[in-house]
């Protein structure tokens, strides 16, 4: 009765996870997805304890796992409230060395205890083993790359570097056979965990530090995989089923990344971008003797009789954290009877959704926010297109350069639009490294500044010239 109990209960938090999951795909759900996921956790939680407590097979020391619980809640609610949106990507690559490390620490200690394991448990743990310590050290890689402790962000490559993966790789797989054909044999299992860990190391640095987002991803979905072998393991469900939930979310999300990018996920992978910038334009021939700075006054007259308004928000935006000014711009438009949207694109910023949260942070209407597709075909009725620190998304060498490094890559057609005005501190280039054509437009006026400086000033210049 108990386990029928449990089972329908990890049934209950595995429809809370889909339907969790399904909510984080609006903005509009995405809170209420957040809580029915969390809910899922709680009760996936209470019956793993229950299932333990009652039948008495496995945990011991619920005090031990309450003063857990009671840790890792209070060092997450810490570091969630710290966090600038900016280093979202660190945080979550901590949680997934930490998801790494547990899978492969798990399936250690299972392995310890000894006795008879079926084949399915110790085949389970040389994965659980493998991935986990991978996810741990390229996670930990990743982490540091981004805050740029120790390494640098650029991608680090050396001479048989693939030839040297691909044997830690083979080497990590026979050492898996022989725990699998002997699973009393502990010492392998820790020369198994040092060679995945070495090879969790050596598949990150050649990832530049602009690429680490996509890396991410794919190591948030490796901690997917690791966490389902551990349910193979420990013969949990839900594990099993948030596991493979994770593992495929993860890759989903790799791949959009990819594609917006208009990159493969080996070119990701061995940190090609960059290293193929021949084929771009040099700055000089791109800007020289075309570039036209504007006052904020002078940027301001644009407004005059405009209809359409759109603004393409991009990592700059992000690091002036301008948000709140980008707002109050569109509110005083509006108020003069502008139509006023948002155009975002997919890898806008440095992470999936960046600037919806940015903006949804400073309260702009989630309607006004139109993706890619949505919003290109109405560029050419566009009036006025402000671009806030934002550069390789609105590059228009990617669709008009075939020998640029980033052609192809789908873009935010602004040079469409009567006018565009960009604001950023200089002609520096983004992401990509490459000038802009953009910047040099007839259509374009450039506002340099800081992105809050720059906008809080224009909108004092618009209120102006009312
Ligand atoms: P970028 O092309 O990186 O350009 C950002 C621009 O912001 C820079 O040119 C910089 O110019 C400007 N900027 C920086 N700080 C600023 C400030 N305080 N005020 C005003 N401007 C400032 O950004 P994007 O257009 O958003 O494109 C994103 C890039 O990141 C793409 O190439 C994408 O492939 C890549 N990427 C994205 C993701 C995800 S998931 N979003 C993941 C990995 C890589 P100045 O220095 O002159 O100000």
């Amino acid at each position: 009765m108990i386990s029928i109990l449990i089972s329908l209960t990890y049934l209950v938090a595995s429809v809370l996870f889909i339907f969790g999951i399904k909510g984080l795909t609006h903005p509009r759900t995405a809170v209420r997805g957040n809580l029915l996921g969390a809910t899922g956790m709680l009760l996936a939680v209470i019956a793993t304890l229950s299932q333990n407590q009652i039948f008495g097979a496995g945990i011991s020391g619920i005090t031990v796992i309450l003063a857990g619980i009671i840790l890792g809640s209070t060092i997450g609610a810490v570091l969630a409230l710290k966090i600038q949106m900016t280093a979202m990507p660190e945080m979550v690559a901590l949680l997934n060395a930490f998801g790494g490390a547990a899978s492969a620490l798990i399936a250690g200690a299972v392995l310890a205890e000894g006795g008879e394991p079926t084949a399915q448990t110790t085949v389970a743990t040389v994965a659980s083993g493998i991935i986990g310590s991978v996810t741990f050290w390229g996670s930990l890689v990743a982490f540091d790359k981004l805050k740029g402790l120790l390494l640098p962000d650029r991608p680090i490559h050396f001479p048989a570097q693939q030839a040297l993966n691909v044997l830690l790789g083979a080497a990590a797989l026979v050492f898996g056979f022989l725990i699998i054909t002997d699973p009393s044999q502990l010492n392998t299992y820790g020369l198994m965990i040092l060679v995945a860990s070495l090879l969790g190391i050596l598949l990150a640095i050649p990832i530049g530090g602009a690429d680490m987002p996509v890396a991410i991803a794919l190591l948030n979905s490796y901690s997917g995989l690791a966490a389902a072998s551990t349910g193979f393991v420990l013969n949990n469900n839900i594990l099993i089923i948030t596991g493979s939930l994770v593992g495929a979310s993860g890759l989903i999300l790799t791949r959009i990344m990819c594609k917006a990018m208009n990159r493969s996920l080996v070119n990701v992978l061995v940190g090609a971008i960059g290293s193929d910038s021949a084929g771009a334009p040099s700055s000089d021939d791109v800007y020289a003797g075309r570039i036209k700075s504007a006052t904020p006054e002078e940027v301001a007259i644009l407004f005059d009789g405009a209809r359409r308004v759109v603004i393409v928000p991009g990592y700059g935006m992000a690091v002036a954290q301008a948000q709140h000014q980008v707002r109050d711009l569109a509110n005083l438009l509006e108020s003069r009877g502008v139509e006023v949207e948002f155009a975002i694109h997919p890898v806008a910023g440095r992470m999936p959704g960046h600037m919806n949260v940015l903006l949804a942070e400073a309260d702009v209407d989630y309607d006004k926010l139109k993706e890619m597709d949505t919003i290109n075909p109405t560029f050419g009725q566009t009036d006025v297109s402000i671009v806030i620190g934002a550069n390789d998304i609105v590059n228009p060498d990617a669709r008009t350069n075939p020998d640029s490094p980033i052609s192809g890559m789908p873009i935010l057609d602004v040079d469409k639009s009567t006018s565009v005005i960009v604001i950023k501190r200089s002609l520096s280039p983004g992401f990509a490294g490459i000038p802009n054509p953009l910047f040099a437009a007839d259509n374009t006026l450039m506002l340099f500044g800081d992105g809050k400086k720059a906008v809080l000033d224009l909108t004092t210049a618009v209120k102006e010239n009312a």
